[in-house]
């Protein structure tokens, strides 16, 4: 991929430069981070957004973090229990996709291990690790579409909806859930992508139509409740959608909506798949149920893209994703293969091939 896209996280010389998402598809600015707390800002308010994303640019952030601890005129032993309390806040900004607390532990877990001897060391060692994460998730979006292609095999004319972005701007390469896609349009083999329009926040028209269309990949959006109309209609073959956390008996935390979809697919008997990476697998836990759900602010549904669009006063439910039981989901494509129920067994499998490496 080519342009924008490709930027949407970069590090260069000391500041991490992010696409703000939340000004596309009409705008395309970067916002320049050299202060952590602007890294935090920035996912809070989803700038930068996507399971992925959030953990890459948030191993950038610990650099700055790292940075600024450096600065302070007190002992080293000092500078780093300042450095874990901000690593901590950074980690908190957003609760429901692992990848975030995924890619702050493993830095952390880094300069625990040491060891180092002053802060000038850490920060050399968290910006290779903050590099290797970015570059990772660039291999294993590649590793995924390849692997999620396979369950296409021979297939043509594929009509694939998708919901809320799980593309290059919510990852560091070519997209979870879109990198299939991508790769199913590069083989030929896709005849149209419908993108769940994604309210409150539009994530699917705003960030999926516009990745999408900037790539010549044919793509038709269509507002949430649109959804089962289409599937009853017969226009969708097969759903892939993303993940921000999936258990060990295979439950999945996405986007809000993405657990109506999964009813509907199973209602119309079309398969229904999962793309993520093991950054996004939750070894913890087990039962779905036991994801903390995002609760986002009552504006986001009480206005529409600022304006208005409800009376004021009323309660609202806001919650920014919910939880797709593992009995609705056909399969889950990782880097490792094509993960197929029992998934206990198939995500105890990927957790020792991820272990071991
Ligand atoms: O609130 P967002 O926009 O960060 O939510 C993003 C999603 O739900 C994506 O589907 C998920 O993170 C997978 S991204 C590869």
């Amino acid at each position: 991929m080519e342009g924008v896209l490709m930027n949407n996280i970069e590090w260069r010389d000391g500041t991490l430069i992010l696409l703000d998402q939340t000004k596309l598809p009409t705008h395309v600015e970067y916002l320049q981070c050299t202060d952590w707390r602007q890294v935090a800002e920035a996912i809070k308010m989803l700038r930068v957004r996507g399971a992925p994303a959030i953990g890459v640019a948030a191993g950038y952030g610990l650099i700055l973090a790292a940075v600024e601890a450096n600065r302070l005129a007190v002992p080293f032993s000092e500078q780093l229990s300042t450095f874990y309390e901000w690593s901590e806040e950074l980690k908190e900004t957003r609760p429901t996709a692992i990848n975030l607390a995924w890619a702050v532990n493993r830095i952390i877990a880094i300069v625990k291990a040491g060891p180092f001897a002053s802060m000038h060391e850490i920060i050399d060692r968290i910006t290779h690790e903050a590099i290797v994460i970015h570059e990772e998730d660039v291999q294993l979006n590649t590793r995924m579409a390849i692997n999620g292609a396979t369950l296409f095999k021979g297939k043509q004319n594929l009509r694939i909806l998708t919901h809320c972005n799980a593309g290059a701007l919510a990852t560091g390469g070519l997209g979870t859930a879109l990198g299939v896609i991508r790769k199913l349009h590069e083989q030929g083999q896709l005849e149209m992508v419908y993108a769940d329009e994604t309210r409150p926040l539009l994530q699917g028209a705003r960030l999926t139509a516009f990745e999408l269309h900037e790539d010549g990949i044919p793509v038709t959006l269509e507002t949430d409740n649109m959804a089962a109309y289409a599937m009853q209609q017969g226009l969708i073959d097969a759903i892939i959608v993303g993940a921000d956390r999936i258990t060990t008996e295979g439950d999945v935390a996405n986007k809000i909506g993405t657990y109506g979809l999964a009813v509907l697919a199973k209602f119309h008997n079309i398969p229904f798949y999962v793309a993520a990476p093991y950054s996004t697998f939750d070894f913890t836990l087990k039962d779905g149920k036991d994801i903390p759900i995002e609760m986002r602010a009552d504006d986001e549904v009480l206005t529409f893209q600022g304006v208005p669009s409800a009376p004021t006063g009323i309660h609202v439910l806001n919650p920014a994703f919910d939880v797709t039981p593992h009995e609705l989901v056909t399969a889950i494509i990782t880097e490792e293969g094509v993960l197929t129920p029992n998934y206990q067994e198939s995500i105890a499998r990927l957790q020792s091939v991820v272990v071991n490496k």
